[in-house]
């Protein structure tokens, strides 16, 4: 395997390995290791180039130190992908060598599921490296984070409804829910325990079809979704949903959901607020996940730890509206600065 170091200023360290047995290419950001080891899922993605890859793995490295700082852990920022293509390029030999990969590193950084790559996909990893997470044999194996993410996205949407419809309380509140996936469904069912009316819209017409049974939602076609006049808007599905046309079509009071990357660039943050559209910030909302995560990579059994932590979200969205309001300053922008300030102080 050949491991080469790329130069990618304002980052730790980036890292490119490829490896002509597998057939690996793949690359590692660390962007910040102030806070902890950095940690970060694993994406696979048949990327168009080297540097489309490159440019992928840097935007998600960052993301990763403020969502991992946002929820108080003791963890940095980093991401890893491979370029490949999941259903056609994946093998047993390809995941053992990018184990290796993530192994070379010496712990500095911890990989886990994203986009492409499954439990199996890690657990494959695992046999060469013992910096991955995510995995469902072990003494400390996490699982699946999708329902822990789900929680801590329904305890931030009460709280961004607090301030954004008066209350917490969702009986009887219509969401508008984009992505009917891992995420999407678990906040269906704590959405239809608290009464609320669920639109939903996904591409997957076997998820339509559990959703309209389990939780009786209403289906809208997947373009449909943004125009929608409901509460609240729950983006769930890919990154960038919020932009320009889709801001312009929105008939919602707030937007809280799961999906990384919901801004389609900053000054999306700026238009929501111009049309009086509360928005949750999404590093904050959908930290659940890596919280879980964390749990194993920090050797932690105790369920009542994530429990707390995953609480803390709502605290944390909380302030952070309460300060957007008090000051004027729109969420995200409050959101940044807050992990800025935890960052500065170290
Ligand atoms: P998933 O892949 O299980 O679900 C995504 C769903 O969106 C799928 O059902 C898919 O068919 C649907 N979809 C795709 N394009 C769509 C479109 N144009 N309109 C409507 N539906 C569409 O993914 P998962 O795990 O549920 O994650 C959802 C989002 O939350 C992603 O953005 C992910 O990065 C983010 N996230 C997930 C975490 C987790 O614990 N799984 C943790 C933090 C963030």
């Amino acid at each position: 395997m050949i491991i080469k170091e790329l130069d990618a200023p304002g980052y730790e360290r980036v890292v490119y390995a490829e490896d002509s047995t597998s057939g690996l290419k793949s690359i590692i950001a660390l962007h910040s290791t102030k806070l902890g080891p950095a940690a970060g899922g694993c994406r696979m993605f048949k990327y168009d180039s080297l540097e489309a890859a490159t440019i992928d793995a840097l935007r998600l490295a960052r993301g990763m130190t403020y969502k991992n700082a946002a929820a108080s852990l003791p963890l940095g920022g980093g991401k890893s992908v491979i370029i490949a293509e999941p259903k056609t390029d994946k093998t047993p030999e390809l995941m053992q060598a990018f184990g290796r990969f993530v192994e070379a590193l010496q712990g500095s950084y911890y990989t886990a599921e994203d986009v492409g790559i499954s439990v199996e996909d890690i657990a494959e990893a695992a046999k060469f490296t013992s910096f991955a997470a995510g995995l469902t044999d072990g003494p400390y194996a996490s699982g699946d984070p999708s329902p822990v993410t789900a929680k801590g996205v329904f305890l931030c949407m009460k709280v961004a409804a607090e301030h954004g419809l008066g209350s917490p309380d969702l009986n009887g509140k219509t969401i508008a829910l984009q992505g009917l996936g891992h995420v999407g469904m678990h906040l269906c069912h704590y959405l239809h325990d608290a009464g609320a009316k669920i639109i939903a819209a996904d591409i997957n017409p076997m998820a339509i079809n559990e959703a309209k049974e389990r939780f009786n939602a209403t289906i809208v076609e997947p373009d449909a979704i943004y125009a929608q006049s409901a509460d609240i808007f729950a983006p769930c599905a890919m990154g960038a949903s919020v932009s320009v046309p889709s801001i312009a079509q929105l008939n919602v009071k707030v937007v809280a959901g799961a999906a990384n990357n919901q801004l389609a660039d900053d000054n999306c943050g700026r238009l929501l607020a111009d049309k009086g559209i509360l928005y949750a910030p999404d590093y904050v909302v959908n930290g659940g996940g890596i919280i879980n995560v964390a749990a194993e990579i920090l050797k932690i059994s105790d369920q009542s730890w994530v429990n707390g932590k995953v609480k803390q979200l709502g605290e944390t969205t909380d302030q952070i509206l309460r300060k957007s309001s008090d000051t004027g300053e729109f969420p995200h922008r409050v959101a940044d600065r807050h992990v800025d300030d935890i960052l500065a102080a170290i």
